[in-house]
């Protein structure tokens, strides 16, 4: 770029932020921090005059609601799309969800920037509050496709969440309508996955291993259903990953430390990586 060309960038640069500038000063709508409710937003979190530590702590943990809040709405999408045979918008929005599994995984590294010595400051301060006791977690796994009714005892002392998290346990997850898009394009799946109590914890089932293995065995032929349980696959993969990225994460800041929701820290959070969603998925692959 010679230097006339350069100055007349600049020139034109300069005019832009006039403009917008201009305009800014005779707006009369809604601010950007009106829009998105900024000063409500900031004022759930720690002033300026705290601890930063517990600032960072809080923001992960206030982002991480908000990101599985928009994970559940949208694993509802998908699983909603499923019933009706629709893959593709499924995958589509399958998609979406799997670019935030990966902020969810990467911000660990935050925290992990927090030493002993750092937690230590503000521990004390968080009572015998933990992430256990979060419903947009449990909400997530419920829908996933993860049912444990003994999650629900931690959510008794709040009504309102323990009766939205009874609900959705009473719904069908992404697995069963995954199970219910196979069959409807043929594979058949047994009744009692098709019409079982979805309240209850999904189990292995022969049938349905063998369906997926229908599925596995001629991948041309059944192709949307071999790309759908693929990336029912990578979501239950990213979801172990932040499990694990939880567990180190917590590992290095309060090694063999009991939790502040009474468990034995990280032998708990170790027990739950080995938690499967989609038992059929996993073993289906050990046969190829
Ligand atoms: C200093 C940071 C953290 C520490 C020391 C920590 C520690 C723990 C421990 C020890 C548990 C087991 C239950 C208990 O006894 O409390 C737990 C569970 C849990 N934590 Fe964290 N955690 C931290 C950060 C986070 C963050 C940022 C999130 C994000 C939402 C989170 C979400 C959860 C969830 C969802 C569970 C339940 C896991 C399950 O039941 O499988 N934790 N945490």
């Amino acid at each position: 770029m010679n230097s006339t060309d350069k100055n007349e960038r600049i020139e034109q640069g300069s005019s832009d932020f006039k403009e917008v500038l201009d305009a800014q000063a005779n707006t009369k709508g809604k601010t950007y921090s009106d829009f998105l409710k900024l000063d409500e937003l900031l004022a759930l979190q720690p002033g300026l005059e705290d601890n930063s530590e517990s600032l960072l702590f809080f923001t992960l943990h206030q982002t991480k609601e908000l990101w599985m809040r928009v994970m559940y709405v949208e694993t509802l999408n998908a699983r909603d799309n499923l019933f009706e045979g629709k893959v593709g918008p499924a995958l589509k929005i399958l998609a979406r969800i799997r670019s935030i599994q990966q902020i969810m995984i990467e911000s660990w590294s935050g925290l992990a920037t927090m030493t002993p010595v750092d937690y230590l400051s503000f521990r004390d301060k968080l009572g015998s509050s933990s992430g256990f006791q979060s419903p947009g977690y449990r909400k997530l796994e419920f829908i996933l496709g993860q049912k444990e009714k003994r999650f629900l005892i931690p959510h008794e002392k709040s009504p309102h969440h323990h009766s939205e998290l009874k609900e959705i346990l009473s719904q069908p997850s992404l697995y069963d309508s995954a199970l219910h898009y196979l069959n409807r394009a043929g594979i058949l799946i047994p009744k009692d996955r098709l019409e079982r109590n979805w309240a209850e914890e999904y189990t292995f089932s022969q049938g349905v291993y063998d369906a997926w293995k229908t599925v596995y065995e001629d991948t041309e032929t059944y192709f949307n259903e071999y790309h759908l349980a693929e990336v029912l696959v990578d979501i239950e993969y990213d979801f172990q990953l932040w499990r694990f990225k939880h567990f180190k994460t917590v590992e290095r800041i309060i090694g063999n430390k009991t939790g502040t929701g009474g468990s034995s820290g990280v032998q708990y959070l170790k027990l739950a990586i080995d938690r499967y969603f989609y038992p059929e998925l996993w073993e289906v692959r050990g046969v190829l």
